[in-house]
């Protein structure tokens, strides 16, 4: 990993992998209907090296190898989330910066669930990835819509903010959850990495858990979770009691009602 390249991604992604970690059977109950989008799309044909970037803690990767019987490898760039990966084994995890990592081998298929929205230089990432991809290999990716299509996301950061007052706005333009929202732009980027037969399919998913993960889920993921970790420790408890009220809305008999809207981008690797 060079110094140069998504630095800040980096470290923030190293602090914030300790809480993904923490909860990562929650997470990977939460985000299960976008894996099914990326399993559904790799089982489409016979598959035998894949690569999952910003694996996190691997989730996904070992779902897709055990769908698909491949050799799989997850790339991330956290040390943290690649920690708790490592532990389950399944696949091969990688720390790298998928912007500029020289792989060894190629794949047949490249997948990623929410881990290509953060790189400082999107076209120069996506031309890698390519590289990385055999002639005729597959791109697919599930990144999220817009902050309005994503409620749950967005009073998140409501909620952080109106803890955090000071705290500088992110950039819309900048690496983010957001940053792949609009389909012209993503288009643009991945032709610009060399990639050919772009479509970007919009799919509507309800997330659930049941009532009792959300304590758990927001004081360990997210912006709700950093503007927490701000406060004096003893004063975390009774602050997340105070915003799990802004959260209502989503909860119904008992489980939370998580709807989100996102893109699922495939492309292919020209022959
Ligand atoms: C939102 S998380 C998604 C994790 C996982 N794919 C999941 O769905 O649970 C984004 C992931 O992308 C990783 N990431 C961000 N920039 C990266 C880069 N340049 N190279 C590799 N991984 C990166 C982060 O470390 C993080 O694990």
């Amino acid at each position: 990993m060079t110094a140069e390249t998504n630095s800040e991604q980096a470290a923030f992604w190293n602090t914030a992998g300790h809480g993904w970690a923490h909860v990562q059977d929650v997470v990977a109950r939460v985000l299960r209907p976008y894996q099914d989008l990326l399993v559904e799309a790799a089982t489409r044909r016979p598959r035998e090296r894949v690569l999952d970037v910003g694996c996190g803690t691997g989730g996904t990767t070992r779902a897709i190898a055990e769908a698909t019987g491949a050799r799989c490898v997850g790339i991330d760039i956290s040390e943290s989330m690649l920690a708790a990966a490592r532990e389950h084994g399944q696949a091969e995890f990688l720390r790298a910066d998928a912007q500029v990592h020289s792989f060894d081998r190629t794949f047949d298929l490249v997948v990623s669930r929410f881990g290509v929205m953060f790189f400082d230089d999107p076209v120069a990432a996506f031309a890698n990835l390519r590289r990385a991809t055999a002639a005729g290999g597959e791109l697919c990716f599930i990144t999220w819509r817009t902050a309005g299509e994503n409620p749950f996301m967005t009073t998140a950061s409501r909620v952080a903010a109106s803890l955090l007052p000071d705290a500088p706005a992110p950039d819309p333009d900048g690496p983010g959850p957001f940053s792949f929202a609009v389909p012209q732009r993503t288009r643009e980027i991945l032709e610009g990495g060399g990639w050919t037969g772009v479509e970007i399919e919009a799919q509507d998913r309800t997330c659930t858990m049941p009532e009792e993960l959300l304590t758990p889920y927001l004081s360990n993921m997210g912006p709700v979770a950093r503007a927490l970790r701000a406060a004096p420790e003893a004063e975390r408890g009774p602050l997340l009691e105070s915003v799990l009220g802004e959260f209502r809305e989503f909860v119904r008999d008992g489980e939370v009602h998580i709807p989100g809207g996102v893109w699922r981008v495939t492309a292919s690797a020209p022959l």
